[in-house]
């Protein structure tokens, strides 16, 4: 392994920039090249790749998004767009890959394995869907963000006496929502991974405000429905004023929390080690605090499941 490449794809996250940073470095130490590839599959495509020394990587491990950009390629899914990169990467000298990026991204490096060129995927994305590992890059900022944005509408919701919807981003993942919810003291969560029932909510609603409770926190994972909608449906049937806020692309800027830079370093850095060791097709992770690595098939299958636990306790604790 002489000559390693590095991209970002899918919907980016803070972190990713620690990420590249600590691939660049790692495999720079350990005596190899390093190319940066723009635009994810796209720039693998088209040949947009260019060689990075230690200083390309210099102050950019605080800086959110990714300054490999990052695209979404449909090119790439198709045999003849992945043969087109497999040339690029041959021309360019290119020995191994990593693949910072979501469950799609780590499809197309699945496919690119299997065409037998060595990558390795580190997990970038905030919204924490991928179930071999515990946290994601970027999960972290991502639910500080919305901590942040739960406080400042809690105090206008609590002077109006309003429920506010707030809805955020997971694709199929409720994780956002729920540790968000738990965090910020909403009282309901709504996410995929588990039903709702419009009039149980309502009822809670109701109760709460007897009780004297100010204001009320919906948690609303995108995709379930609307945030305008649930909103008109609860001062249809509770008579309660509501608003709704979706929160959109704010969560996936900002500077990267501590722990999103620490775990990219580490990620990043056992990416490299794994291309060192010959090692190829797997997918780097943590679980239960260390850094882990596992085969990317066996990743891609595993089932992500709800927090049960977690899930509870947000209704226990929102009475
Ligand atoms: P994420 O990686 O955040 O889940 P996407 O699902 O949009 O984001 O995937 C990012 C990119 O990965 C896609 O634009 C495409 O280039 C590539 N990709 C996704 N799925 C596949 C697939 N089944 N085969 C090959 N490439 C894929
Ligand atoms: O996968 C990350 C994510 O931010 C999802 O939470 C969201 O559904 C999606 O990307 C939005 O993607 P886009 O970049 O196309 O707006």
């Amino acid at each position: 392994m002489k000559t390693i490449a590095v991209l970002t794809s899918g919907g980016d996250a803070p972190g990713m920039n620690a990420a590249v940073r600590a691939v660049v470095r790692s495999a720079i130490y350990n005596g190899c090249k390093v190319f940066g590839v723009n635009r994810g599959y796209r720039g693998l495509i088209d040949g947009d790749l260019f060689e990075m020394d230690l200083s390309s990587v210099g102050d950019i491990i605080h800086r959110g998004g990714t300054v490999l950009k990052s695209a979404r390629c449909l090119e790439f899914k198709t045999e003849e767009g992945r043969e087109k990169a497999l040339n690029v990467l041959k021309v360019f000298g290119i020995d191994g890959l990593v693949v910072v990026g979501g469950d799609g991204s780590f499809q197309g490096a699945q496919k690119l394995s299997e065409m037998g060129f060595p990558a390795i995927g580190i997990p970038g994305t905030i919204d924490n869907d991928l179930a071999y590992t515990d946290y994601t890059i970027g999960f972290d900022t991502a639910l500080n963000t919305v901590i942040d944005a739960i406080s400042k509408i809690r105090d206008t919701s609590s002077s109006h006496e309003r429920v506010s919807i707030i809805e955020v981003m997971g694709r199929h993942c409720g994780d956002i929502a729920l540790y968000a919810g738990l965090a910020g003291g909403a009282e309901v969560i709504i996410i995929p991974e588990a039903g709702y029932n419009e009039d149980e909510i309502c009822k809670k609603l109701i109760q709460s405000k007897n009780r004297g409770k100010k204001h009320s926190i919906i948690m609303l994972a995108e995709g379930v429905g609307g945030a305008q909608k649930l909103a008109d449906k609860i001062k249809e049937k509770t008579g309660i004023e509501s608003r709704a806020t979706i929160l959109g692309h704010i969560q996936r800027g900002g500077s990267p929390s501590a722990f999103d830079r620490i775990i990219a370093s580490q990620m990043g850095a056992k990416a490299v080690e794994l291309l060192l060791e010959g090692k190829s097709s797997r997918v780097v992770g943590i679980k239960n605090n260390e850094i882990i690595d596992v085969d990317i098939h066996e990743a891609l299958a595993m089932e992500r499941k709800l927090n049960t636990e977690i899930y509870k306790l947000v209704d226990i604790l929102s009475i």
